[in-house]
């Protein structure tokens, strides 16, 4: 099922879940209005559901993301959590970029536990080495607590950077293209993992990807944005099973809609 960017309440209506993110025309323009980077952008999220944004390069998908984490003010328009507008940082969101940015000189477990250190101290920090091991067991990281980011591969530095933005317990998390660093097999596993970890922790996620098969088996709704000034052309509901398995990139039903997805893209690309 899918509906124009203009029925999208009909889309996220069928979860029949709490809304905890709702952004009203949202707009961006950067340097004083001469780069028009987001269109007005409508866009509800509900409790427990994973949504992707795929869109070209440059279109503002990244703007999107900062803007909904609160680092990065909207022009115009609104964002609302869990009730409360988005004025700037907050506890409840958390964030992953492409690069893990672990500071080398601290060990996995002091990374790990780096946001509670900025917000609430050291003291606050040591206190929650317990949650934060639990973290990096549930990752897979057991036996890594105490080593440094050199002695990590690409992928277990992301595992890394998962618990770091898990630490704190957000209920949302924003997640920008976290990994296209990555080679393909680490990154198919790692989306397999970051899709048991949302499902346990029930995690309402936002991923920005440029990669959409990664877009499809991972997610409930897809937004395909329009080069920039960005804009949904188009919303796409994934009707496909829970768990997603890795088997499923070569079922005929994900090839539909990667195709349908490429075709919006390339249409976009023309026009
Ligand atoms: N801080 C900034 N100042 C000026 N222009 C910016 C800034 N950040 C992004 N842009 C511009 O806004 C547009 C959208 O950027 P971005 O959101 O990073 O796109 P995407 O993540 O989709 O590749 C681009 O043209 C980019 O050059
Ligand atoms: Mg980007």
């Amino acid at each position: 099922m899918s509906a124009a960017a203009g029925e999208i309440d009909r889309v996220v209506a069928d979860a029949g879940r709490p809304i905890v993110y709702e952004l009203s025309r949202v707009t961006k323009t950067y340097g004083r209005g001469a780069i028009h980077a987001l269109d007005p952008v409508d866009l509800t999220l509900r409790r427990g559901s994973f949504s992707a944004i795929i869109g070209p390069s440059g279109c503002g998908k990244s703007t999107l993301l900062k803007i909904m984490a609160g680092l990065v003010p909207p022009t115009s328009g609104r964002v609302v959590l869990n009730g409360t507008p988005v004025m700037g940082p907050r506890r409840d969101i958390g964030m992953m970029f492409q690069q893990a940015t672990l500071f080398p000189w601290r060990t996995t477990l002091e990374n790990v536990v780096l946001p509670i250190e900025i917000r609430d101290g050291q003291a606050a920090a040591k206190a929650s080495h317990a949650s934060a091991r639990a973290l990096l067991e549930l990752v897979g990281l057991a036996g890594f607590e105490d080593v440094y980011p050199d002695k990590l591969s690409g992928g277990m530095a992301q595992r890394a950077a998962i618990c770091r933005m898990l630490v704190t317990d957000p209920s949302m998390l924003l997640l920008d293209e976290p990994f296209s660093a990555l080679d393909e097999l680490s990154r198919d596993f790692m989306n397999m993992e970051l899709q048991r970890i949302c499902l346990e922790k029930n995690a309402t996620t936002f991923l920005v990807t440029h990669s959409i098969p990664e877009a499809v088996i991972l997610s409930d709704v897809v937004y395909v944005m329009s080069p920039r000034p960005g804009r949904f052309v188009e919303i796409i509901e994934i009707d496909l099973p829970r768990p997603r398995t890795l088997d499923m990139l070569t079922d005929p039903r994900l090839a539909d809609y990667v195709r349908r997805i490429r075709s919006l893209l390339d249409e976009g690309a023309f026009q």
